[in-house]
């Protein structure tokens, strides 16, 4: 069994969070998806509409999700993917040569973008009226 673990904050879930959870399966048989922890986007001064449960529980419910994680820190990462171990470790090219490192323990891929949406720009659409 192949197994692929994706990190990411998910809120407000759109296509192209979508897009890519589909992509990240179609690489292998089993796919778990570290969400932000409400702590973690505090530290990284990132703020979300909704809370982590309700984040967690949306991408629980997409059927390319087998397993759901908390992500509470940076380090935790290696940790995961040694103790679930993970074949592919896959983000959004947004972050291309990031998490090469892990590269030591599996293969690391990233993968095109959604063109046209993030999170951050629905909220702007809507605090502007659109
Ligand atoms: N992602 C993607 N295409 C998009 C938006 C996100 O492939 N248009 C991917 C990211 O590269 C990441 C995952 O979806 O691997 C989760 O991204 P996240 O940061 O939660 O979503 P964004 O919409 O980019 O959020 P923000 O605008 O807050 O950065």
């Amino acid at each position: 069994m192949i197994k692929v673990l994706t990190y990411g904050t998910y809120d407000l879930f759109h296509y192209g969070h979508l897009r890519l959870l589909e992509r990240a399966k179609e690489l292998g048989d089993y796919l778990i998806v570290g969400i932000s922890t409400d702590e973690f986007n505090h530290i990284k001064g990132k703020v979300c509409v909704y809370p982590y449960e309700e984040r967690a529980a949306i991408v629980q419910a997409i059927s390319y999700v087998d397993e759901v994680i908390p992500e509470e820190n940076w380090e935790q990462k290696v940790r995961d993917v040694i103790e679930n171990e993970i074949d592919i470790f896959v983000m959004g090219d947004d972050w291309k040569g990031e998490f090469d490192f892990l590269e030591e323990h599996c293969r690391v891929v990233y993968l095109p973008r959604t063109d046209g949406i993030s999170s951050t720009e629905i909220k702007e659409d809507i605090k502007n009226g659109i």
